[in-house]
């Protein structure tokens, strides 16, 4: 079976990469030479665990990289369509990209007698495969899908950090076609790629394409709900939002994953998505109260870092303030969404002088901030003499950090957005979001 990705980014190069180290015949496609070049060379253009060595072994087993969709359409059995569907202007999806390569993906099909699966991994509202895929494939191939070629819809639901194990380890393949020959070869892939461990469903377009957001809004949603009970421990001394997680965790009816109290979500997924789904359903006549309120509330979550702040060390200006961890979770350099950004942006209007740390996120932060904040590789270095400082990001490295590492800053306050310092003999004023 030979397979086409369409669209290096994260979710397809992670599949590329894991089905090409396991001997598939994979084909990866992007419009961007530069890119090609460097996956070509086995490295990725982002930090992820385990991907640059999955890439290069998938590279010397059997993937190709290539710019060529006409070579994917015609050879490839399956064609994962996994384009990035950015934020619009307007606050919506821009399907700018999936239009382009799903025209170029009919242009080909109408040169060619072979009949593959074209399949949209990427995020898309409800309809999009129907109203939008569908009509392009029809007109430019000239072909009627269920004849010509095939379409089915199937959401990813990798998370960074652990993509290479989500793509490995999926809790549930979704696949969403309103035929049942194309339903049912994209069935036998995943079958056989998961040796039928995998629950696979099978539902129609827009069920597939809801499904995606539903998943993530209700995720949001369960954070945004214990960042609220985490507010609540804050103003009553002797609670702690972790003690309240774990026991309400272990009702199954809840269920005890998400239920991390922290600084907010960020990334690539959550924010947009959950903007995405607010809007669609207004668009539907859906009043969205709900949806509106976890994103109310996850967007004031930094101002509860703010006032812990002004706490402890007043107002900001001048005074050096050190922010552990810059990217929107722990084992990624992905800065997208991220609150610690967030947080800089609204020091910085406050005079704070900012000095950052993290394991790998300093390039893509110094893109934004350039030098409006200072940058170090230690992390005693970023504490030196500093008046505050925060742990914004879960990394490992700032679990056990020594005295010592406090020892030069000007006065020793801690805030931990994620509790997860070893703090008790410390000697520091510590503070965390959620410990009353
Ligand atoms: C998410 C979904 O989990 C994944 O299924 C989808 O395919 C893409 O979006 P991702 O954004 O990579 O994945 O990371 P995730 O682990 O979900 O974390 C998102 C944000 O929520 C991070 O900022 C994280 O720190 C935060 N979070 C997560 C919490 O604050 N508490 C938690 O308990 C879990």
């Amino acid at each position: 079976m030979k397979i086409a990705i369409i669209g290096l980014g994260f979710v397809g190069l992670s599949f590329a990469a894991v089905l090409g180290s396991k001997g598939y015949s994979v084909l990866g496609i992007d419009s961007d030479k530069k890119k090609i070049s460097k996956i070509g060379s086995g490295k990725s253009l982002f930090y992820e665990p385990k991907l640059d060595e999955t890439l290069k072994s998938a590279l010397k087993k059997s993937l190709k990289v290539s710019s060529d969709i006409d070579l994917a359409v015609r050879q490839c059995d399956m064609v994962f369509v996994t384009v990035g569907t950015p934020e619009s202007k307007e606050g919506y999806i821009d399907l700018t990209m999936m239009k382009q390569v799903v025209k170029e993906i009919g242009i080909s099909l109408s040169k060619t007698n072979n009949k593959p699966v074209i399949v949209i991994k990427s995020t898309v509202v409800p309809r999009t495969t129907q109203d939008v895929v569908k009509p392009i494939l029809e007109k430019n191939s000239r072909k009627k899908v269920g004849i010509g070629f095939g379409i089915a819809m199937n959401p990813e639901f990798l998370r960074e950090g652990t993509a290479i194990y989500d793509t490995l380890n999926p809790h549930i393949v979704v696949i969403g076609s309103d035929d049942v020959v194309s339903a049912n070869r994209v069935k036998k892939f995943y079958d056989e790629l998961y040796k039928r461990k995998t629950q696979i469903i099978i539902t129609n377009y827009q069920t597939a394409e809801l499904i995606k957001y539903a998943n993530n809004s209700f995720l949001a949603t369960k954070i945004s709900f214990i960042n609220q009970i985490a507010n609540i421990c804050q103003s009553m001394p002797g609670t702690n939002i972790d003690d309240v997680a774990e026991v309400i965790g272990l009702d199954p009816r809840i269920g005890s994953l998400f239920l991390k109290a922290g600084p907010g979500y960020g990334g690539s997924c959550f924010p947009k998505d959950m903007k995405t789904m607010i809007a669609f359903s207004k668009k539907v006549g859906t009043d969205p109260v709900l949806l509106e309120a976890v994103q109310q509330t996850n967007t004031l979550q930094v101002n509860k870092i703010i006032s812990l702040m002004k706490n402890m060390i007043g107002k900001f200006d001048g005074k050096k303030i050190t922010i552990l961890g810059l990217s929107f979770k722990e084992d990624s350099d992905d800065i997208r969404e991220s609150v610690s950004i967030k947080l800089i942006r609204l020091l910085l209007r406050e005079n704070a002088a900012i000095t950052v740390h993290d394991p790998k996120a300093i390039e893509n932060t110094k893109t934004i901030f350039k030098a409006k904040i200072r940058y170090s590789d230690s992390i005693r270095d970023a504490l030196k003499d500093s008046q505050c400082a925060i742990i914004m990001t879960p990394w490992k490295q700032y679990k056990n950090l020594p005295n010592n590492d406090f020892q030069k800053m000007k006065r020793k306050f801690v805030i931990d957005t994620r509790r997860i310092l070893k703090h008790e003999n410390l000697a520091i004023k510590y503070n965390a979001l959620g410990i009353g």
